[in-house]
């Protein structure tokens, strides 16, 4: 679950009504509001720490940012694949016990917004997707980070060990937001997912934990 609050009594509103939650991804907005503190509050509930800090720097910084993280107990954190095949490497070198994902494309990507970003006339998603996860791979990752539609893509790449972690899960009742390519849980599942990403659906509901139990239920 996507803890994405700006305060730390939010995230504990929401960390108390889910006793049975296993990760919670932790990204700059809940890291910045709430200090290490939190974080280490989250693997004091017995909770793994996804730290989604997405980190697209030189190697060294990279490098040393996942040290420390790993020395820290976090159990995954994010790069982006466009930081390159050097960077990448360097951050899979440094991770001890913690595990490595490479970020491909942004599931609030559309083709038309991705090839703007790229100044180019146009891009094809899954092919772009493709292309990175094999770079991520040959670097030694252990999850790749994709939306619901290039799940099928990744998997054709990676090894059956390879977690594919997604984010852009929408259940029917939620709304889209800011995320231009999603599915629900079941399709994302369905199509070989291994991690779902859950923020706002969650943690804006009225009643988090009835949200939950769904996903968890229509997942299996
Ligand atoms: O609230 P929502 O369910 O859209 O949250 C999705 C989460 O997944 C956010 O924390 C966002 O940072 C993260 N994410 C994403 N797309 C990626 C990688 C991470 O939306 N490609």
């Amino acid at each position: 679950m996507a803890l994405d609050l700006d305060s730390p009594q939010e995230a504990r509103r929401v960390l108390d009504a889910l006793p049975g939650l296993r990760w919670a991804k932790v990204g700059p907005m809940l890291l910045l509001a709430g200090g290490w503190d939190l974080v280490a509050e989250l693997k004091g509930r017995g909770i793994r720490v996804f730290l989604d800090l997405k980190w697209h720097d030189i190697p060294h910084a990279v490098a040393g940012a996942v040290a420390a993280a790993a020395r820290l107990g976090v159990d995954l954190v994010t790069v982006h694949a466009l930081g390159g095949e050097e960077m990448v490497r360097a951050a899979v070198a440094a991770r001890g016990k913690t595990r490595v994902a490479g970020v491909t494309v942004l599931t609030s990507h559309s083709a038309a917004s991705l090839a703007a970003a790229l100044g180019r006339p146009t891009v094809e998603l899954a092919g772009e997707v493709e292309r990175l996860a094999r770079m991520l791979l040959a670097a030694g990752v252990d999850a790749v980070v994709t939306s619901p539609e290039e799940i099928g893509v990744v998997r054709s790449v990676a090894g059956p060990d390879t977690w594919i972690v997604v984010p852009g899960i929408r259940p029917p009742f939620a709304e889209v937001g800011d995320q231009r390519r999603t599915a629900t849980p079941e399709a994302a599942v369905a199509a070989g997912a291994t991690h779902l990403v859950v923020g706002r659906p969650i943690v804006r509901a009225k009643d988090p934990r009835k949200v939950y139990q769904g996903l968890c239920d229509a997942i299996g």
